[in-house]
């Protein structure tokens, strides 16, 4: 999740607690903890979802790690909404944001989606059970 604060510098984070919410009007949502230190940032919005690639661990891992380093030599590109886009992100999904419902220790973000790509080709990084996985090929199915 990147996003610019009030001084335009990039910030970022790795979530994984990623929706879709809603088809009409398109809603994505994101927890987060409250101790994430943009939390305000994100809560005031706009926001870009970027859906990292299998290949791209080390970017989730570098974005769940000191903040310094997060877009050191990073070349990101600007969203529409203005966000930093992470290179060779499989979708992204630019947001503003639509409202905030606390869940326990976390934040529950909800962002409008204002605008959409995705690489038809790429697949995505998969992190279950505590690690970082591929999508297995998906056996094929009776018509
Ligand atoms: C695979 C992975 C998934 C994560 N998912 C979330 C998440 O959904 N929500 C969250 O608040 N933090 C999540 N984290 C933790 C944050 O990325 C990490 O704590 C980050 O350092 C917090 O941001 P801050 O350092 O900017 O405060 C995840 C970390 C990893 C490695």
């Amino acid at each position: 999740m990147t996003a610019r604060d009030a001084t335009g510098t990039p910030v970022g984070l790795t979530v994984s607690a990623f929706a879709s919410l809603s088809l009409d009007p398109p809603l994505i949502l994101i927890c987060l903890n409250r101790d994430v230190h943009d939390l305000a940032v994100f809560h005031a919005g706009p926001f870009a979802v970027n859906i990292l690639s299998e290949g791209q661990q080390a970017l989730s891992r570098r974005f769940a790690g000191p903040r310094e380093a997060r877009f050191l030599e990073l070349e990101v590109e600007a969203a529409r909404n203005g966000c930093p886009i992470l290179p060779e992100s499989l979708a992204v999904i630019e947001c503003r944001m639509e409202s905030v419902v606390a869940g326990g220790d976390h934040d529950i973000i909800i962002g409008a989606v204002t605008s959409l790509r995705c690489h038809p080709e790429g697949r995505p990084l998969i992190y279950y059970a505590g690690g970082y996985n591929r999508l297995a090929d998906a056996p094929p199915t009776a018509r």
